[in-house]
């Protein structure tokens, strides 16, 4: 009998093999038919330290005893004070207020209802928001609405809300900036970015100058700016925030993947004082109205702080820098079939074959199978290849993924 479990982002009907994993440690999964994968995408990029750091789950197995799961309106719990106060400070208290909820989605929700109370809560409601051309923020209807439109969420088109969609810079990305600074003048309420990378709408690239540029023309205009850091945070870019590389404080921002390192879905939505301040007072129908069941799960919290500590505790930068330059060597000895070469941090990515390959050409399931029977699990987005793995990856696992990569151009040239 077939299994009951309908998977995300998978058609069924294909009836291509779900393998089925039982344990992973470090960048390698290993599978009940016992073989051992390497996870080249971080399992949808959220691992950073490696699976199962020792110190992630021993904080895990440790809060499993004391506190599972509290409600967190009205209520608080240890964990999610320390790992607030922690990250306040780790961020160099550029944003002194922690919002809890538990996925990238939500923690983008959370910013967009944030930048539409505050408006409203000054007397001045404003509803409309900006975004970036083949942005990507999330699968809920709110997200999706910023984000691009596509054969991903055709069916709920008529449900989404409008936004003013920004140009993705070209060259010196003076038509993103002129674009912006036309928008701004009709007062919206924010313009959301994923900052320097571009994840889903195929890993595309824009300078840290750009990022700068379109801050300051939101604070010119007092046009609220939210950085959606769920991907690109936690050292992936190169940084810990992709933010920092431009040294920008947006108005507000959103966490999650690497929040616990990986291991147990958290979110975190940080504000500036000023939107904390717009919903304080002594009037509750300015209070900020969301909540999710598992709002600063104590177990996620846990893992968090332990992430924090790897952090404070073990050279990640330094990890970091190595996987990125032993990524560059591999990038630049890839053959001509790969275009458009890149890299930022510790993401590679360039694409492959055809031109014109949408997401749904088939060429994506061949590359993803290929990669398959060779023990990897690479997920190209449409003929765009990336890589993108934990940073305690070993030089020989780097080597099989860059080994099969060239395997593949000679295969499908
Ligand atoms: C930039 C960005 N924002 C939001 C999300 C949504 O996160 P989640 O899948 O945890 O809801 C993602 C997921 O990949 C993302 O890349």
């Amino acid at each position: 009998m077939s299994s009951p479990v309908w998977h995300p982002f998978t058609q069924h009907g294909l009836g291509e093999p779900i393998p089925l994993v039982t344990h992973a440690e470090g960048a390698a999964l290993y599978t009940q038919d016992g073989h051992r994968v390497i996870d080249a995408i971080s399992s949808w990029w959220v691992t950073t330290h490696g699976h199962c750091h020792p110190r992630i789950m021993a904080a895990i197995r440790a809060q499993a005893e004391q506190l599972d799961q509290i409600i967190f309106a009205g209520w608080t719990h240890a964990p999610a004070e320390q790992l607030a106060e922690r990250l306040v400070a780790l961020l160099g208290h550029r944003w002194p207020y922690v919002f809890y909820s538990d996925s990238g989605s939500t923690a983008v929700e959370v910013a967009l209802k944030m930048a539409l109370g505050f408006w409203l809560n000054q007397g001045e409601p404003r509803h409309r928001i900006l975004a970036l051309e083949h942005s990507y923020h999330g699968d809920t209807i709110g997200t999706m609405s910023v984000g691009a439109r596509g054969v991903f969420n055709r069916a709920y088109t008529p449900l989404l809300f409008d936004v003013g969609t920004i140009p993705f810079p070209a060259g010196d990305g003076a038509n993103t900036l002129e674009a912006l600074e036309q928008a701004c003048r009709a007062k919206p309420a924010a313009l959301i970015v994923e900052p320097l990378v571009l994840g889903a709408g195929g890993m595309l690239f824009y300078p840290p100058g750009i990022l700068r540029a379109m801050q300051a023309i939101c604070a010119r205009h007092d046009v609220l700016f939210i950085a959606d850091e769920v991907m690109t945070g936690w050292g992936r870019t190169g940084t810990l925030l992709a933010c920092d590389q431009a040294g920008i404080t947006p108005d507000i921002i959103c966490l999650s993947k690497g929040l616990t390192g990986g291991a147990v879905p958290l979110a975190a939505t940080l504000a500036r004082q000023p939107i904390y301040d717009a919903h304080l007072s002594q009037d509750r129908a300015r209070m900020f109205f969301h909540s999710s069941s598992y709002t600063a799960n104590p177990i996620g919290c846990a893992a968090a702080l332990a992430n924090l500590d790897i952090w404070r505790d073990e050279p990640v930068l330094d990890r970091i820098s190595t996987l990125g330059a032993r990524q560059q060597q591999r990038l630049e000895r890839l053959p001509p079939i790969a275009r458009n070469i890149r890299r930022q941090g510790t993401i590679a990515a360039f694409e492959f074959g055809p031109d014109d390959a949408s997401y749904l050409s088939d060429l994506s399931p061949r590359l993803l199978a290929f990669f398959r029977e060779r023990d990897l699990l690479l997920r190209p987005l449409g003929n765009t290849i990336y890589v993108m793995p934990p940073y305690c990856i070993e030089e020989a696992d780097l080597d099989r993924i860059y080994g099969a990569i060239e395997e593949a151009a000679a295969h499908f040239a």
